[in-house]
């Protein structure tokens, strides 16, 4: 029977967020999720629950033993690079001689297929390792970039997002696209080639206001307008010496984010990394327009940007979810980036003495993020009908976690101290379309 060759059931105890618009986690002590693979290839949670309540109908199928471990959805990264896998931990004074220092140099060696092709392969297998297994990347101003990556996500059979960088000018040799029609072209050539492919899909992707020429912007902006269902992806209100410079190149437009919109690219499925000095209006655009905020903590602690509000986000409904930026983030870690969220909204939230809940900022690295990319109910969750992308974590991992669990006298307590304490260890097992 199809049935039986196609699914399978994993019993573990099982975390998700049934209603994917909230933090309201269930957990699952002891829990049966259950997976069937589709015609088209994608294997899809079909059942989840109770073990007792679902055992007896799904007792045919294979079934993987996991007591003892926790089953919960693979992490989503709503912002990183995955060229700058070798930049990661280099100090600067700030952003922009980051850029120049480290940063531009290493994304050059990216014209050469076989190096993109090689960091492709390293980068995704580290996302997997920490349980990540959707990410929205920058790719570099190369198209054989994009290639390497979708390459190598494809041979994974993964979902994941990313896109040729637009930089047209203040940038190196090497770096600097040699026409703004020429990038477009490329562009172009590149969602016909990979958007929709498997489970890849293509962001539209300037690096930011200041490497870009007014013509590259807009025709990027003309390109999301004729492509809806395409992502856009770039950099907004990071450093300040950074604000400062985007006011003198473009003084017609209200602020940094007004650029923006001024271009067209201010629309649903479009995510702006950083978000850090924003005003009211902004905000209110942003929530307006459908946009949405990637939150890099340990990227803005490590460059000294400036914290991110999430009580403003919240107020305002802007959508965001919480992301790496490796390499200017310092981990890959879900659990780092969760760590350093809750440091940095005691700034914002925890004026009156507490931050984010536990559950609050594993749902903005898992569901949240998922809608924040215009993907809910598809990745970021267990509930039937998402995709089988999910992760295998092992409360006791550690001595410290084992002693800490055992100690723990509810499940935020619990959660709270893997946020804390977790790294890489805690991911027994990745499931990737269901295998
Ligand atoms: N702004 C423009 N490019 C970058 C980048 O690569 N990283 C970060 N953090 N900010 C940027
Ligand atoms: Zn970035």
């Amino acid at each position: 029977m199809q049935a039986t060759t196609d699914s399978h059931a994993y019993r573990a105890s099982l975390l998700w967020f049934p209603d994917t618009n909230s933090d309201q986690i269930h957990f699952e002590a002891d829990g049966l999720l259950v997976t069937t693979r589709g015609s088209d290839g994608v294997s899809r949670i079909t059942a989840i629950g109770d073990y007792r309540a679902l055992q007896a109908a799904h007792a045919h199928l294979p079934t993987t033993d996991w007591r003892g471990y926790w089953i919960a959805p693979g992490f989503v990264d709503t912002h990183i690079h995955y060229a700058q896998t070798d930049v990661i931990g280099s100090p600067a004074d700030g952003l922009l001689p980051w850029l120049n220092d480290y940063t531009f140099p290493q994304e050059t060696r990216f014209a050469d297929p076989a190096h993109a092709q090689s960091v492709a392969a390293f980068f995704l297998d580290e996302l997997m390792r920490h349980g990540v297994t959707t990410a929205l990347t920058f790719a570099t101003a190369h198209s054989v970039s994009v290639d390497a990556f979708f390459n190598e996500a494809q041979a994974r059979q993964l979902r994941m997002i990313s896109g040729r960088v637009l930089q047209d000018r203040h940038s190196p040799d090497g770096l600097r696209d040699s026409s703004a029609a020429q990038s477009l072209y490329e562009t172009e050539a590149l969602i016909q080639r990979w958007h929709g492919v498997g489970r890849l899909g293509y962001a539209i992707t300037p690096r930011f206001a200041p490497t870009s020429s007014e013509a590259q912007l807009r025709g990027a902006g003309e390109l999301a307008q004729a492509h809806a269902d395409v992502w856009v992806q770039t950099h907004v209100a990071e450093n300040a010496d950074e604000i400062r410079w985007v006011a003198e190149l473009f003084p017609h437009s209200r602020s940094y984010l007004g650029v923006y919109e001024d271009m067209g690219l201010l629309r649903a499925r479009s995510m702006y990394a950083h978000c850090l000095h924003l005003d009211a209006s902004d905000r209110d655009l942003m929530a307006e327009r459908g946009a949405s905020a990637a939150v890099c903590p340990t990227s803005n602690l490590f460059l000294d940007s400036g914290f991110f509000d999430f009580t403003l986000a919240q107020s305002h409904r802007l959508k965001h979810g919480l992301a790496s930026d490796v390499g200017g983030g310092t981990s890959f870690s879900p659990f780092h980036t969760m760590h350093a969220a809750y440091t940095v909204a005691r700034q914002s939230v925890g004026k009156s003495g507490h931050s984010l809940s536990a559950n609050h900022v594993w749902w903005l690295h898992t569901a949240g993020a998922s809608h924040a990319l215009g993907l809910d109910g598809v990745c970021g969750n267990l509930n039937p009908g998402c995709e089988a992308d999910f992760i295998v974590l092992n409360p006791n991992a550690t001595p410290l976690l084992a002693r800490r669990t055992a100690t723990a006298n509810s499940l935020e307590e619990q959660l709270f101290a893997m946020v804390v304490l977790g790294d890489d260890r805690l991911i027994k097992q990745v499931v990737i379309n269901g295998r």
